[in-house]
């Protein structure tokens, strides 16, 4: 049976209208993926990552927007070098269009600013999570790639905002503290039948084989206890460059783009960009939109 109409139905609407009724096709909408920031304890260095990978994906020609979803601690437009006066708390509360709150910033990426300082932005109401929900596929049908630095730890609407991106990538350290913070968060995740892939990346080391060993614990761990198969995506080595950066100054990735942590960092990115796949707005069924994941999972988490 075609469009609804029985056989009878279907030959009367042919001879009046020459052709049957198509039966509607599925709503498609193009978004870009989406590619969330995490960590379990706090200071990982996801600001950092999330702002150079986005620096790097600029300059491979892809059309990247950074979110800072860090509510009420923000501090990707310093690192990006803006001032900006609206940010995304404008738009969750209706106060103003996507549109006026993006901020082009000078080294290319266009970025989202959080909110900083505001108390009230820490934790979102439910209205709130749908509004962001809708503002970040409005942003992914309009660019290659979007980042989201999420703010550490295992608060709800950080784990939907990783529940309902394509991709995360959790940031640890070879300290113990951040491993098992690290490992809550994939527990979590997995629990929630959410963590398709998870990539790790491992900061600050000293020495390249930390990177490669604290990788392969939290994999042996995660594997054991959760059944999920991690993604390495490789070490940053500890960088006196990266911490000594002065306010207003470029990021590393423009300043010393030879020097072995930009090396290590597009690495990374080589790596995510394997695993993701084409970085462009992919057609999306009207359920598997970034909006309607948000809404599967505020159901659960
Ligand atoms: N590879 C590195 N070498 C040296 N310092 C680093 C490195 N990565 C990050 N840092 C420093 O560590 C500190 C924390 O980094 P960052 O703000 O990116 O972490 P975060 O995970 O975003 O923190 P938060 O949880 O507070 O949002 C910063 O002072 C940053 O300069
Ligand atoms: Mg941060």
């Amino acid at each position: 049976m075609r469009g609804g109409l029985g056989p009878r139905g279907q030959s009367v609407f042919e001879r009046l209208f020459g052709q049957a009724p198509q039966p509607a096709a599925p709503v498609l909408q193009r978004e870009a993926p989406i590619i969330a920031v995490a960590s379990g304890k706090g200071g990982t260095g996801k600001s950092f990552l999330t702002t150079s990978l986005a620096v790097l994906c600029h300059g491979r020609a892809l059309r990247t927007a950074i979110v800072d979803c860090d509510f009420g601690l923000a501090c990707d437009h310093l690192l990006l070098g803006v001032k900006p006066t609206l940010h995304l708390q404008h738009v969750l509360q209706r106060r103003a269009r996507l549109d006026e709150i993006l901020a082009v910033t000078p080294h290319g990426p266009t970025l989202v600013p959080g909110a900083a300082g505001v108390r009230q932005m820490a934790r979102l109401t439910d209205p709130e999570i749908e509004a962001f929900g809708r503002t970040l596929g409005e942003l992914a049908s309009a660019h290659d790639a979007v980042l989201l630095d999420i703010g550490a730890g295992l608060s709800p609407q950080n784990v939907l905002t990783c529940c309902a991106a394509d991709f995360v990538v959790l940031v640890t350290q070879p300290e113990i503290a951040a491993l098992t913070d690290a490992y809550a968060v994939i527990k979590t995740l997995a629990t929630l039948g959410a963590a398709k892939r998870i990539g790790i990346v491992v900061n600050r080391v000293l020495e390249a084989s930390h990177g490669q060993s604290t990788f392969e614990k939290l994999r042996d761990v995660a594997s054991r206890h959760t059944g999920l198969e991690l993604c390495d995506l490789g070490a940053l080595p500890e960088d006196p460059l990266v911490t000594q950066r002065r306010l207003g100054q470029a990021p590393l990735c423009v300043t010393e783009p030879q020097s072995p942590t930009v090396h290590a960092l597009q690495r990374v990115c080589d790596r995510i960009l394997a695993l993701v796949g084409p970085m462009r707005p992919r057609e999306r069924a009207a359920d598997a939109t970034v909006a309607a994941r948000f809404a599967e999972f505020q159901r659960v988490v």
